[in-house]
């Protein structure tokens, strides 16, 4: 008898096909609209396989209601909405997606820190609304990109990315991060630094770290009092790790200049979350991740995890 997994998301026909070459596969038809837990219990109730969303929470309720799980295959880099020790402790393998989304979300977090210096929505925006009356020195200025220093908080992959991009800017690239990293230094000519120095010297600020409630709020009322009143903080990892109260007090006292958030703590932010009435903030709807190709990518990669572990082989990109 065939494998048994339940898709938590529409994903697209040839990728489903591929799976039910070897597994039995039942799937949330919708594509807006995330399954509701009710719905993901039931169905996941005798299965040995879930192919889930960051929006899907998967944890010891999900683990106990789900005798036969196996593995969990997430279709994100993060995994911060599985309870990876609970699914540890019952022997279930989790993956994720790492790699093919590193340069795609580069270039976003880089669009958006470049976006929101610039004024880019704001000017859009200006002009279609008929306010354009005529050129003026002073009209919808910005802040400069090119040599300005860069803090990027977290050099994984995606950091690494964003501070190549930096670099053909000629941007003076700073990082925190856990660890040292003194080969990515030598190799793009950028240097490590404190949090603190890191808050205090740079004109943008890009969060680029995993979430996990350690890193809950890591970006504060204090740090953000740390910050340049001409910086601009760049939020594409997770909504949780900024304090969105703070971050809207110093947005509105102008005690920093502007944010570009495509993440948010809690997600879809409702359309009338006071951070969306700001005119010195872009949000976006979490696409840091949304090519075309990379989308395939990633599901292509969520596909062949699990039906590389439900065949008895290990999977390509394991948690
Ligand atoms: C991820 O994969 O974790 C991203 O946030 C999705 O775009």
């Amino acid at each position: 008898m065939k494998p048994k997994v339940y898709i938590t998301r529409k994903l697209p026909d040839p990728i489903v096909n591929k799976i039910k070459l070897s597994c039995h596969v039942n799937m949330w038809e919708e594509e807006d609209i995330s399954v509701p837990r009710d719905v993901l219990l039931n169905e996941t109730k005798d299965v040995d396989g879930i192919i889930s969303m960051l929006t899907d929470t998967i944890d010891a309720e999900v683990f106990d209601n789900s005798r036969n799980l196996k593995v969990v295959s997430n279709m994100a880099v993060g995994y911060n909405n599985i309870d990876i020790e609970e699914a540890t402790d019952r022997g279930i393998i989790v993956t994720n997606t790492p790699d093919v989304l590193t340069e795609t979300t580069a270039d976003l977090t880089f669009a958006l820190l470049m976006s929101t210096a610039r004024r880019i929505v704001e000017a859009s925006e200006y002009l279609k609304e008929g306010k354009w009356k005529t050129w003026s020195p002073m009209l919808l200025t910005g802040r400069d990109i090119y040599g300005s220093t860069l803090g990027i908080i977290g050099m994984g992959r995606i950091g690494k990315a964003v501070a190549k991009r930096a670099k053909g800017f000629d941007m003076n690239v700073f990082y925190s991060n856990r660890s040292r990293k003194p080969e990515i230094e030598k190799e793009l000519g950028i240097s490590y630094s404190t949090m603190e120095d890191l808050l205090k010297n740079s004109d943008f600020i890009c969060i680029l770290i995993p979430y996990n409630p350690e890193v809950h709020h890591l970006i504060g009322e204090k740090e953000l009092e740390t910050m340049k009143e001409s910086a601009i903080l760049i939020n594409t990892a997770r909504g949780g790790i900024v304090d969105e109260r703070a971050l809207y007090k110093a947005l509105r006292s102008h005690s920093i200049w502007g944010a570009g958030l495509d993440v948010f703590e809690e997600e879809p932010v409702s359309s009338d979350h006071p951070l969306l009435s700001l005119p010195n903030v872009i949000t976006l709807p979490h696409i840091g991740s949304a090519s075309e190709k990379t989308r395939l990518k990633m599901a292509e990669l969520t596909a062949e995890n699990i039906t590389l572990v439900l065949t008895g082989k290990k999977p390509l990109t394991p948690v």
